[in-house]
């Protein structure tokens, strides 16, 4: 378990499916996430939780906790790189309530602390959709600058949006987490 100040980041269990189908259909969450086109039903969710569950190199998915609370969302680190030494980062509070409060800023610092510190990355990126002002300002707390966009790539509700590329470089990050 990697513990935050006000999260710990735990290993995802078959427990976690009840609660990851309370917000995986609700457009308001994901919306903001890459390949949700259409309803996922529970057998689909229950495969994706199982392949999550399994050990990769390359990928870890934990899950988001507080004290109160043994499910707020996941967090993840995949395509980790030990040759480049990267990884990408994605994040998701699946409990609105929970959001503005705190929660992903300490979520990302703590995955940051270990994907730096113990894992002996460099960098980590990240994708986000120019709509999500609470991600984007939520990551530049982090640490993470803009790099560079895609134009006009992400059709949301009648428009088409720039999809943001983030990164954050481990001295960086080790300077302002002091
Ligand atoms: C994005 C997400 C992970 C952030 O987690 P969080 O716990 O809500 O974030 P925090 O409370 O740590 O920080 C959010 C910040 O954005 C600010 N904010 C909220 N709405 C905002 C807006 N419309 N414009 C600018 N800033 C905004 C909050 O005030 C807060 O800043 P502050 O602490 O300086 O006041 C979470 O909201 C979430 O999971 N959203 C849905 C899924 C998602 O967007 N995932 C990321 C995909 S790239």
């Amino acid at each position: 378990m990697l513990e935050g100040k006000l999260v710990n980041l735990r290993p995802i269990e078959k427990k976690d499916l009840e609660e990851m189908m309370k917000w995986i259909n609700d457009q308001e969450v994901t919306h903001y996430l890459s390949n949700f086109l259409y309803p996922i039903s529970q057998a689909d969710e229950e495969e994706f939780l199982e392949r999550m569950m399994r050990h990769k190199d390359t990928e870890k998915d934990l899950v988001i906790e507080t004290k109160a609370r043994s499910y707020l969302g996941q967090i993840s680190l995949r395509k980790i790189d030990r040759k480049n030494k990267d990884a990408e980062l994605g994040i998701v509070i699946g409990h609105k309530d929970y959001w503005d409060k705190g929660y992903g800023t300490d979520a990302i610092k703590t995955l940051l602390r270990y994907a730096f510190g113990q894992l002996n990355l460099s960098k980590v990126y990240l994708q986000v959709f120019e709509y999500n002002q609470r991600g984007i300002h939520c990551y530049k707390k982090c640490g993470f600058k803009e790099e560079d966009r895609l134009k006009k790539e992400q059709f949301y509700d009648g428009k088409y949006y720039d999809v943001i590329l983030m990164e954050v470089r481990k001295e960086e990050f080790e300077k302002m987490d002091k």
